[in-house]
């Protein structure tokens, strides 16, 4: 595998490809010379827009591939395929699929509640045991996940989503333990945890507390990288901020702003 001194990936696969989240990372990663970029997601349109930006950024071999993190059972074979694609070892499988969702209208509809389970934990953890798989034969490679502060500690207005959340980001740190102690391979992982980052998701909602943007959540990404932190907060004041509010009583806890 061909990191550079610094740990910069020179092949990433992006699970989610067309998030903003994702797009400003590739962005970055680009920017610090790598050089294939497999972007998988489910909008034709989207995804070729992405794959253009790459491009346009430097990366002189980008791949497309489907994604549809409505159906689990797609997930070990998207991951493949996205290998594959990438035409040698993956330096980095980034995963920022991920589902908001409309709390209001999801949390009466039991279907959606559903879907959303399935879009931000079931998917994402059949496709992260596949990539672990994948990079432990390799030998070498770095997982880095999306999480965010609101699986931390689930809100109210956003229960759903903060639940499902919760589970992938307690399941990627059992894959950091796992792959920490792992004889057989030095396979990273990196657990990131935005608050309100201004995206496409949060279009139209009140900005929370300390909100940020994608450009800072890939600068501080890339910043774990060479640091090897296993746990990105973004911006970073969540880390000791998180650390007193997850230990408020819930009649405060549901009375705090955001
Ligand atoms: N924005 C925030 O405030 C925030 C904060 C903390 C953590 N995060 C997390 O960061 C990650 C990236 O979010 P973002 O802000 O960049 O939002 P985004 O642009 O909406 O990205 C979400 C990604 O998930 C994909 N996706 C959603 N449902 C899907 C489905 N059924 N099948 C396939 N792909 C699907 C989206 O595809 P389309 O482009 O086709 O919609 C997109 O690629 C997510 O995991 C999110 O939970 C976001």
């Amino acid at each position: 595998v061909v990191n550079d001194a610094f740990g910069h990936p020179q092949s990433v696969v992006v699970l989610g490809g067309t998030s903003d989240i994702g797009r400003a990372i590739v962005g970055r990663l680009v920017g610090l010379r790598c050089r294939t970029v497999v972007l998988a997601a489910r909008d034709p349109a989207r995804l070729a827009a992405a794959a253009d930006e790459a491009a346009a950024a430097g990366a002189t071999a980008v791949a497309t591939v489907h994604l549809d993190a409505t159906e689990p059972g797609s997930a070990r074979d998207t991951v493949a395929e996205a290998f594959k694609a990438a035409g040698g070892p993956v330096d980095m499988v980034l995963v920022t699929v991920g589902l908001l969702g409309e709390p209001e209208r999801d949390e009466r509809d039991p279907d959606r509640v559903g879907e959303l389970v399935t879009v931000n934990f079931t998917w994402p953890a059949v496709a992260m045991a596949e990539a672990v798989e994948r990079l432990r034969a390799q030998g070498s490679g770095r997982l880095v996940v999306l999480s965010t502060v609101a699986g931390v500690r689930v809100r109210r207005a956003n229960f759903l989503y903060g639940s499902a959340k919760a589970g992938l980001d307690a399941m990627t740190w059992g894959w950091s333990e796992v792959l920490r102690d792992a004889p057989d391979a030095a396979v990273a992982v990196q657990l990131v945890r935005p608050g309100f980052v201004h995206s496409k998701m949060t279009t139209g909602l009140r900005p929370a507390p300390f909100a940020t943007t994608p450009d800072a959540v890939a600068d501080a990404v890339v910043r774990g990288i060479e640091r090897g932190e296993s746990v990105t907060w973004v911006p970073g004041v969540l880390r000791w901020a998180f650390a007193v509010l997850r230990l408020l009583p819930p009649s405060l806890w549901r009375r705090l702003p955001g």
